[in-house]
């Protein structure tokens, strides 16, 4: 397949403005701003549909593999070819000049603080989002009795870092139930929250989007409340490179510990943490939380490590601290730097909302043909939207709760249509057991056709079930 890698973007075609359009509509996630549900939609369906050659483009940057149409992003993206070519070549070049992996690639991190909005002092090239949340939770310094106030939807990413303190230290971990479904606004999750931080609350840790339901918990709200409350906030931001257009100062949050390897596309072993490193009197205006880093080659050998910042100038690089971390695979950064570097070409509001318009319009029909307390996600609150896609495909309700039922589903999905998507399993309030409902990812390489037939898939299948 010839692959075009010259992807190249004129600002007057059609296609660039109607996408511009898109992004604006969805701006709703990560800016916190509020925008028409039905304008937004009918926007992005006309980006989508007009920008068919822009997209096909893009599509052409990837080498999957044909007749499989591959939407488990949010478990593992899919490498560009460009990627591939820079970590083959890195590879060689390693091999040839006997390099060690000891160079810690620090000039990097200044294309990743261009993509995400920070400063190089606080961008980290992790291991992956876990990695980024064992550095963000083990490294703060905590006493017993200490509370962290979390949701029931966390990934184990977080919750071992937090087992991990409470056996460690005694600190106290108190959840929040996190409603499912369409019916909520952001501003019942930030009433969740509130209602649950008390006087011994040390940090809140929240997933944005949860793995579960891809529901886009308001980072910026939920970081606003943290800051009133003089709490420390850690975001398990998974998903959030490479699908959002994300500006981490602008978000508010002390720490946020993405995956490379996911949306971003790069790499498998890489991720991106933001570590707050100065007060940022127009996002965050509180004080530095005390950190002493976990995982690290870089701490001074007899101690005293500089005392945090005060103000707006950072007193020393935390984020080389944190990834400094011996020899390391130092190719796979190199692919990831290149990712990143294909998504900022591309246009990271485009990519996202392509990525979301395309998961609406999944909403959307899932909410005509199953109706629309089916779904797991939200779809009229634009804050609480994302690409991932969770809800109930059986036409009996109640067949959602049989995990054999839903195993089969995603595996004949595969095996008869030809798609790739996954199912996941967590508590509904009002019910006894878990709900297995399966999550769908929409991502560069998809387009609304395969959107429109995966839902007829889905529907014929769910059909085929219904009796069995
Ligand atoms: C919300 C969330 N957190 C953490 C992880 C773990 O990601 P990683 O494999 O990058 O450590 C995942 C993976 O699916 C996730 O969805």
């Amino acid at each position: 397949m010839q692959v075009d890698r010259s992807l190249e973007f004129d600002p007057n075609r059609r296609s660039f403005l109607s996408a511009l359009a898109a992004s604006a509509a969805f701006a709703g996630p990560l800016s916190g701003l509020a925008a028409s549900t039905a304008s937004a939609q009918a926007t992005a369906a006309s980006a989508l549909k007009d920008d068919a050659a822009f997209w096909g483009e893009v599509r052409g940057l990837f080498a999957q593999k044909p007749g499989v149409r591959y939407m488990n992003i949010g478990t593992a993206g899919s490498m560009p070819v460009e990627t591939l070519d820079a970590l083959d070549a890195e590879n060689r070049r390693m091999a040839r000049e006997s390099m060690s992996g000891y160079s810690n690639f620090l000039e990097q991190r200044k294309t990743l603080a261009r993509s995400f909005g920070c400063d190089p002092d606080e961008i980290v090239m992790s291991g992956n989002t876990s990695d980024g949340m064992c550095h963000s939770l083990l490294g703060l310094v905590w006493m017993p009795g200490d509370e962290i106030v979390t949701t029931n939807h966390e990934h184990g990413g977080g919750n071992v870092p937090m087992a991990i303190l409470q056996d460690r230290y005694g600190v106290v971990i108190k959840r929040v139930t996190l409603p499912v479904g369409n019916k909520q606004t952001a501003e019942d999750y930030v009433e969740l929250f509130s209602k649950a931080i008390g006087p011994r609350t040390k940090a809140m840790v929240f997933s944005a989007p949860t793995y579960k339901t891809g529901t886009m918990l308001p980072i910026k709200m939920l970081a606003k409340l943290a800051q009133e409350k003089g709490i420390v906030s850690i975001c398990d931001g998974a998903h959030v490179p490479g699908m959002f257009a994300a500006n981490f100062h602008d978000l508010g949050v002390d720490f946020l510990a993405g995956a490379g390897h996911k949306w971003q596309c790069g790499p498998l072993g890489t991720g991106i943490l933001y570590v707050r490193n100065k007060v940022l009197p127009q996002y965050n205006p509180r004080p530095l939380p005390a950190y002493y880093l976990v995982v690290t080659s870089s701490y001074p050998l007899t101690g005293g490590l500089p005392p945090r910042t005060t103000n707006e100038k950072e007193t020393d690089d935390i984020a080389a601290r944190i990834q400094s971390t011996g020899s390391r695979n130092a190719p796979v950064y190199m692919g990831l730097v290149k990712s990143c570097e294909t998504w900022d070409r591309i246009g990271r509001e485009k990519i996202q909302a392509y990525t979301i318009g395309m998961s609406q319009h999944l909403k959307e029909k899932i909410a005509e043909k199953w109706g629309v307390d089916a779904l797991y996600s939200p779809k009229d609150d634009p804050r609480l939207v994302c690409a991932l896609t969770a809800f109930n495909p059986f036409q009996n309700p109640e067949h959602v709760k049989e995990k054999a039922r839903s195993d089969a589903f995603v595996k004949r999905m595969l095996d008869e249509y030809g798609f790739v998507i996954r199912n996941v399993n967590f508590p509904v309030p009002g019910s006894q057991q878990d709900h297995y409902g399966v999550r769908v990812s929409t991502h560069l390489w998809s387009n609304m056709d395969d959107v429109n037939q995966l839902v007829d898939a889905m529907w014929d299948l769910s059909g085929k079930m219904n009796s069995v």
